[in-house]
Parts: C-alpha cells; sequence; structure tokens
C-alpha cells in the first residue's frame, strides 16, 4: 500500500476525513505520519486518537522559513511517502520543498480556483456577490495556490449567507472530495505531467467536478 504523511496546523477535519475514508475500507493507503507546525493542533488528537504516528515542528524553533522547510523536508523524507498530503497546513513553502515533492504533494484550498488564492477566502466570496463557491484539490507547485487542479466541489451561494455558514457548507465538500483525489493518486490513476494533471491517461484540460 502507497504511504502518506500529512501536513498540519488546525483542527484536523480534513485529516479525520482521510482516516475515516481509510477505515471504512476507501482509501486504500497507509497514513505513515502526520506533522504538524503547531503543538496545539487539535488535529493531533486525531491523530493519535486513530493510531497514527505524531510529529510536531514548531516553525518558531527556526531562524526562517529555509531552515525550517529544510528540516521538514528531512522529517517527511524519513517516512519515504509516496505522497505529501497538506490538510491545512498553514504555511507558505518554499520553492526547494515543493520541487524536491513535485508530482507528490497534493493541497486542499477553500475556493473554486483560479479565484480567491490565499486566505480569508469565504468572505471574499461573498464580498465578491458570486452565486458559487467551493473547495479544490491541486497539485502543489511553487507558485501559491496555483498548481494544477485536479477536483472541485461545489456549493450554491445562498442570499443571506453569513461566513461561518458558507465556511462549513465548503468544509462539507472538503471532506468529500479530499479522500477520493487521495485516493486515485493511491491507486496510480493520477499523476502530475509537467504542469498539468493527467487522471487515467487523460490530461485534465479543467479540474473533475465531484
Ligand atoms: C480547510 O478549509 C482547508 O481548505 C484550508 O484550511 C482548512 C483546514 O481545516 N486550507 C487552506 O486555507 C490552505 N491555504 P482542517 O484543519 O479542519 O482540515
Amino acid at each position: 500500500t502507497p504511504s502518506l504523511v500529512v501536513l498540519i496546523s488546525g483542527s484536523g477535519s480534513n485529516l479525520q476525513a482521510l482516516i475515516d475514508a481509510r477505515e471504512a475500507g476507501d482509501l486504500p493507503a497507509d497514513i505513515r505520519a502526520v506533522i504538524s507546525n503547531r503543538p496545539d493542533a487539535y488535529g493531533l488528537e486525531r491523530a493519535r486518537a486513530a493510531g497514527i504516528h505524531t510529529e510536531v515542528l514548531d516553525h518558531r524553533d527556526f531562524a526562517g522559513r529555509t531552515a525550517y522547510d529544510t528540516a521538514l523536508q528531512q522529517r517527511i523524507d524519513a517516512h519515504a511517502p509516496e505522497l505529501v498530503v497538506l490538510a491545512g497546513f498553514m504555511r507558505i513553502l518554499t520553492d526547494e520543498l515543493v520541487n524536491h515533492f513535485r508530482g507528490r504533494m497534493l493541497n486542499i484550498h477553500p475556493s473554486l480556483l483560479p479565484a480567491f488564492r490565499g486566505l480569508h477566502t469565504h468572505s471574499r466570496a461573498l464580498e465578491a456577490g458570486h452565486s458559487e463557491h467551493g473547495c479544490s484539490v491541486h497539485f502543489v507547485t511553487p507558485a501559491l495556490d496555483a498548481g494544477p487542479v485536479i477536483a472541485q466541489g461545489v456549493v450554491p451561494i445562498e442570499a443571506d449567507d453569513s461566513e461561518p455558514v458558507l465556511a462549513r457548507r465548503v468544509r462539507q465538500q472538503e471532506h468529500r472530495i479530499y479522500p477520493l483525489v487521495v485516493r486515485w493518486f493511491a491507486q496510480g490513476r493520477l499523476q502530475l505531467d509537467g504542469d498539468t494533471a493527467v487522471l487515467d491517461g487523460q490530461p485534465l484540460e479543467e479540474p473533475v467536478r465531484l
């Protein structure tokens, strides 16, 4: 079975979705380790409860981004994972780290990329007056939130939506689509070819709407 390392910074609800999919027999992969840059991330408890090895690599213990990412790369490589899964890992990564894991690092982002890269995506979608919003799973490449998008979960924006209501609606889709995309990778169905995501041998001209 292919092995995964999952990186988190917070609640870890997407990690939980992967754990649940694994336990339901829907994710043919072994979660080798969960690494957090924050010692208090609740996701660490979720991992421990599932019997998964956890590590904390606190960014405050490092002089800068390069030093941190060099250490992080070593920690990940120690587990020799086939895939690195970013699940709410709230750090900008150096090009060196991203290139090292090119084609084997996925991220989930709470918007319909290329719309709303970066932070505060839900309030920005509301302010923009969009009628649709959602989440995207993409291969990680050096430009922030700009790697090839594999799949998206789409939700409507209702007239009376508040930020937390919309965030919750998107989060439900995240929990649905991330395990599906990780499963594709684990099954050998998904690759990165240059700057193009390839699913079942077909270059994806647009993201799969799941
Ligand atoms: C998720 O909504 C994820 O899309 C987002 O952080 C949240 C983590 O939640 N990621 C980013 O914004 C990445 N820039 P979780 O810890 O409960 O999985």
